[in-house]
């Protein structure tokens, strides 16, 4: 099969590209590097060869894209590119918009132009707002989405489904719930610099590579500290796998799938684990008030994935934490 992975230099889309071509995908990839990197494409053209891995440098909000997909046959779409950064969205939410919104609707009307049925779109948990249960299901309700950039990701969605509807093309929603880890070598890692990923900061902190001070916000769990469900990265990327079989191979129906673990954990039992992990201790402090958006408890209810997909984590807390390490220590300053 040969994929379009947009977002390819960023941390899961390489992470992706790299397992994908570990099993004998053909990848066309494309990213604006206004967030990724050019390395990693780099390193898997180096590794994997031009016959099987091309990449170019385009903006999904102002490139050729007819040009594009006319050029490099595709079956399918892997859409990871756009901002995320949560904070940042509250701060420039336009920015958030624009990008994540007329980026994916200009890739969309391209695709069905060039007759691309298949999209795979990196949805997130912030589509869910606050939780009303846990854990949570896909069919939560979408009231009102945790911040800007939930947002988008939502209206991003909603593009979709009305093309599915009129049956255009054809859409695998993930939801990610929190990402970490590297690939399992240690090769390709998150490179994120300042990191907003709560494992990796610490993680980073505990190398030396910058300073980390954990500040939380006071919320209603157990300790007081937040709960999130950690996903590894090959996992997903494994997932995608998995979506693009369903939807090319196994002809499946639009459909959405969560990705998480099941399983959560709080910040304060993370920075336990990275302290008992490294033996670096930080300091911590709790703010005086709740962050804007910032859920008490998230955490992924997967039967639905496990089901349909046939897919499971495998990879522990601590082992994403372990190749997490192998990277920083070979990549302290990223790419
Ligand atoms: N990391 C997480 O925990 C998490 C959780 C939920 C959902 N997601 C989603 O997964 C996807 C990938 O996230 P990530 O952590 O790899 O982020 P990332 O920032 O590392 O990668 C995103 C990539 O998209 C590229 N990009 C952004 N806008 C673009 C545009 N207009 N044209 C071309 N390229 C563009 C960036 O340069 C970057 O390389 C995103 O869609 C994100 O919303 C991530």
């Amino acid at each position: 099969m040969k994929v379009l992975v947009t977002g390819a230099g960023g941390y899961i889309g390489s992470n992706t590209s790299y397992l994908l071509l570990q099993n004998n995908f053909e990848i066309v990839a494309l990213d604006n590097f206004s967030k990724g990197y050019r390395e990693p494409l780099g390193f898997l053209e180096k590794k994997f060869g031009k016959k099987k891995f091309v990449w170019e440098e385009i903006d999904l909000v102002s490139g050729n894209l007819d040009l594009f997909l006319k050029k490099h046959k595709v079956d399918a779409i892997l859409h990871f590119a756009a901002l995320c950064n949560v904070g940042e969205s509250w701060e420039d939410p336009t920015k958030y918009f624009s990008n994540n919104i007329i980026g994916l609707q200009r890739l969309a009307a391209s695709a069905i132009k060039n007759n691309i049925k298949n999209i795979v779109f990196s949805s997130t948990c912030a589509v869910y707002g606050d939780a009303q249960y846990i854990p949570i299901d896909e069919n939560h309700p979408l009231v009102i989405p945790s911040s800007p950039y939930g947002a988008s990701k939502k209206i991003c969605e909603e593009i979709l489904g009305w093309y599915s509807k009129m049956d255009l093309l054809k859409y695998v929603f993930l939801r990610y719930f929190n990402v970490t880890g590297a690939s399992d070598d240690g090769q390709i890692g998150d490179s994120k610099n300042p990191s907003f990923h709560l494992i990796q900061n610490a993680l980073r902190g505990a190398l030396g590579i910058e300073k980390f001070e954990l500040n939380y916000a006071p919320v209603n769990t157990p300790d007081g500290s937040p709960i999130r469900d950690y996903v590894n990265v090959i996992d997903l990327a494994r997932a995608h796998m998995l979506a693009l079989n369903y939807l090319v191979g196994k002809k499946g129906e639009s459909n959405i799938f969560n990705l998480g673990t099941g399983i959560g954990n709080s910040v304060l039992e993370i920075i336990k684990i990275v302290k008992e992990k490294t033996g670096v201790d930080f300091p911590v402090s709790m703010s005086a008030n709740r962050r804007k958006g910032e859920a008490d408890k998230m955490i992924a209810d997967i039967t639905k994935a496990k089901k349909v997909l046939d897919w499971k984590p495998n990879h522990t807390l601590e082992q994403s934490i372990d190749s997490l390490l192998i990277w920083y220590k070979s990549h302290p300053q990223g790419w």
